[in-house]
């Protein structure tokens, strides 16, 4: 693995109590490459990402990040990383400006570099025109930017984010990604990002990790591990809702059940997309009216279905998942 990569190798945390936060992963992420790092509320993610940049000492394992380890080289490791961590460590009383100016200061920048860079930075996170305001009177997407911004001033080689669109309105959240992919592709940064959406972890990574419990259930790029699973589904939402029962019913005999909206039932087709025809036929012997029928190519989720048992999206484990953000 080249100097500028991450590579893990049995790495676990393990908090009191015996919770094995994390619980012996491997992975190796190459220099310029974007990894994303998908899974449910306390998966271990964010755990994961504390010990990578060295804010939390594993209790097994080893990691180095950019040629060094974690646990004995922690010094040179922060000299190489920037990281925007799911808590933004941002000051209310602060402006954007005085954010840039400490933290520059942080990386042994004077107050002129520190004015240069930053106000590149802030500028490229659209937000010169807030720079001298104070934080707390940022919207959290600007917060998210301003924390992103921070994490890049000193051009660190290795960018953790663990979240950093949870939260966001969709334009703030594409904003984002075309920033992470240009950071990726232009200047080589290597990223290493957690995410709860399969959109995120589908449109950004190169490639994806899916942690569970503490344990890594599948990698790969997104379309390998959606070929893996390789089945169209197909997902009917009956008119009546006490029909959902005798929809179930006229579905099985298509394939095994899969992941469907709180109103509808779906299954997986064995034989295909060609078998749509013969399940409307069903359905319309069966008499149940159809709302929406639709068909779903092999998504993430599907892949997280198969290696789980559980579907990710609306998994409701310990806490509740972050909420939408609802429409402005
Ligand atoms: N400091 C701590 N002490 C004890 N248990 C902890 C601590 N931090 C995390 N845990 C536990 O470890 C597990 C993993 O938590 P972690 O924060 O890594 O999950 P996550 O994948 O980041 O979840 P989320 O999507 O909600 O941010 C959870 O069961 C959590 O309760
Ligand atoms: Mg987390």
């Amino acid at each position: 693995m080249g100097s500028e990569g991450i590579r893990v190798r049995g790495l676990e945390r393990e908090f009191k109590g015996g919770i094995r936060a994390v619980d012996g992963i491997d992975l190796d992420v190459a220099p310029g490459e974007i990894y994303g790092f998908l899974g449910p509320n306390g998966a271990g993610k964010s755990t994961t990402v504390l010990m990578l940049v060295t804010l939390l000492p594993p209790t097994g394992g080893s990691a180095t990040v950019a040629g060094f380890d974690v646990a004995s080289r922690g010094a040179d490791v922060r000299r190489m990383i920037g990281a925007a961590l799911q808590e933004a460590a941002l000051d209310d009383f602060l402006t954007g400006w005085e954010h840039m100016d400490l933290q520059g200061g942080l990386h042994g920048m004077n107050r002129q570099q520190a004015r240069t860079r930053g106000g590149e930075l802030l500028d490229r996170v659209g937000l010169s025109d807030a720079a001298d305001r104070k934080v707390g009177g940022y919207s959290g997407g600007m917060k998210r930017r301003l924390d992103l911004a921070l994490a890049l001033i000193h051009r660190p080689r290795v960018l953790f984010l663990d979240e950093p669109t949870t939260g966001l309105d969709p334009q703030s959240r594409s904003a984002l990604w075309t920033e992470v992919e240009r950071l990726a592709r232009e200047e080589g940064v290597t990223v290493f990002l957690t995410t709860q959406y399969l959109e995120e972890a589908d449109v950004l990574a190169g490639r994806v990790g899916i942690i569970d419990r503490g344990r890594i259930v599948a990698e790969g790029t997104p379309s390998a591990l959606k070929a893996q699973i390789g089945h169209v589904s197909l997902e009917a939402v009956p008119v009546r809702p006490d029909d959902r029962e005798r929809l179930r019913a006229a579905l099985a005999p298509f394939g095994e059940p899969a992941a469907h909206s709180p109103r509808g039932e779906a299954v997986r087709l064995g034989g295909g997309a060609e078998q749509l025809a013969d399940v409307v036929r069903a359905l319309d012997t069966a008499g149940i009216d159809v709302a929406e029928l639709q068909l779903h190519q092999p998504s993430l989720d599907d892949v997280f279905l198969e290696k789980t048992g559980r579907s990710l999206e609306g998994t409701d484990d310990d806490e509740a998942a972050a909420p939408e953000p609802s429409a402005a």
